[in-house]
């Protein structure tokens, strides 16, 4: 298993680019089964859980050529109407998007459950309670959910909780549902967006998004059209928040290109609030975010909230951050149950931090030292590679594996930044 080694102390300076959305991406890609005819998307990541999905859709049977690293075309004409069960669909959470798209394509589905980081139960009783409101009957059996419906009607559906993931299955499904389907207290996140966007795209009416309120006017079937349906994923919200929190971290100024501000701008002023210095500019082609910030900050509080709040995505490595903060710092994590993990390993490095149920009190220490560090999911391995950079001395970061789920090439960026960290490949 791969490991990270990275040396602390170096500011960071230079300009990276964002990669597209991985939460995008994993929506938008069991999407493109809906659409009879090709597909071109432009700005996918090139991450672990995007080449997962593309796996699964080989074995359906769709034909995907890779035109860039970061750009496909998909024809779906030979997708088969098959249970998704392989082994692949347990190492990622999002794999239960095959669900919405398969019980809209064919009105049935039987799809692994799915896997992903271990941050808390993780239910899916809102994905469940809105395909039954569409008229699907749905089970569970073992680890398989299995969802059958004679034939899918168009429904007024109010979610318990703003849920990314059930806003998004709702959709995948309600696009081929006769009738209009509204999705009340709907999740308001980029990713829920852009999919909706990439819906319209293929010929849907899909209204709202970005709103609590998404309305599904008129069903796919009698819209698509066109034979070939372009699409540009967004950059990735959690990536640039990441190495925004990142150049704060190790100091230094760091421009980071292809971003949407809007998207960006609880993070930037949380960062503020320790007394880094983020600007959101325009250079006629694009917006790029210019991060300044000496090494330490002072401390804050934050509460991760849906969307347009703090995302719990990057509690983490926000919190590595704010090891470092004078004073007291505050996290509150509303969203999951079980998100501290990264603690133990922060606090190996030196970092004090109390926990008491979804609340941490992180005091600011003067220093973090380097020490052998282990990922216990995707944004924890962010947040070790932030203490990383801004300890004395070196650290080992393993199970990496994690990481590359989510971030494209994020050691290439961070050392052309100037960066101290390398990946030790272990043949195993
Ligand atoms: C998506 O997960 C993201 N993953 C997560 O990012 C992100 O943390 C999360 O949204 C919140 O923003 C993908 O998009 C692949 P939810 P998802 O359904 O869809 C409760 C990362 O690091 N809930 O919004 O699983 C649930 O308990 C990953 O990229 C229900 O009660 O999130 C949770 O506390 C980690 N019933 C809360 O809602 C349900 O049916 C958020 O879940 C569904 C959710």
């Amino acid at each position: 298993m791969d490991y990270y080694v990275v040396n602390g102390g170096k500011r960071l300076n230079g300009t990276i680019r964002i990669s597209g959305a991985k939460n995008a991406a994993v929506g938008i890609l069991p999407a493109a089964i809906l659409f009879s005819g090709k597909c071109y998307i432009d700005n996918l990541p090139d991450i672990e859980d995007v080449r997962r999905v593309i796996e699964i859709m080989k074995e359906m049977g769709a034909s995907i050529e890779y035109i860039t690293s970061n750009s496909i075309l998909i024809d779906t004409t030979n997708v088969k109407d098959m249970d998704i069960v392989s082994p692949s669909v347990r190492k990622m959470r999002a794999s239960y998007y095959f669900a919405g798209a398969m019980l809209g394509k064919y009105s049935h589905a039987c799809v692994m459950l799915p896997g992903g980081c271990e941050i808390g139960e993780r239910p899916i009783d809102q994905h469940i309670y809105g395909f039954e409101a569409l008229g699907a009957k749905v089970k569970i059996e073992g680890n398989i959910l299995k969802v059958e419906a004679e034939k899918l009607t168009g429904a007024n559906i109010r979610l318990k909780c703003p849920s990314v993931g059930a806003t998004i299955n709702i959709m995948l499904a309600a696009v081929c549902a006769e009738g209009q389907t509204i999705i009340r207290n709907a999740a308001r996140e980029p990713h829920v967006v852009d999919v909706a966007n990439f819906l319209n795209a293929m010929g849907a009416r899909v209204k709202g998004a970005g709103t609590d309120t998404i309305r599904i006017t008129v069903p796919l079937s009698k819209h698509s059209s066109e034979k070939v349906c372009r699409y540009s994923l967004i950059p990735d919200q959690i990536e640039a928040g990441t190495f925004m929190i990142a150049a704060a971290a190790a100091g230094g100024e760091v421009i980071i290109r292809n971003i949407i501000p809007t998207h960006l701008k609880v993070i930037a002023d949380a960062i503020m609030n320790t007394g880094a210095y983020v600007e959101f500019l325009d250079d006629g082609n694009e917006f790029f975010a210019k991060i300044t910030a000496s090494m330490y900050p002072a401390s804050t509080m934050i509460t991760t909230e849906p969307y347009p709040g703090f995302p719990t995505d990057l509690q983490q490595p926000m919190m590595a951050y704010l090891t470092l903060a004078k004073g007291k710092s505050m996290i509150i994590e509303n969203i999951y149950e079980n998100r501290f993990n990264h603690v133990p390993q922060l606090e190996k490095m030196g970092a004090k931090i109390k926990i008491n149920d979804r609340i941490a009190l992180v005091e600011g220490t003067d220093k973090l030292k380097g020490a052998d560090l282990e990922a216990s999911d995707l944004r924890a391995g962010a947040a070790l590679i932030i203490a990383a950079l801004m300890a004395d001395g070196e650290s080992r970061i393993s199970n990496i594996h994690y990481i590359d789920r989510g971030y494209e090439k994020i050691d290439e960026k961070l050392r052309s930044l100037g960066a101290d960290i390398k990946r030790v490949e272990i043949k195993d």
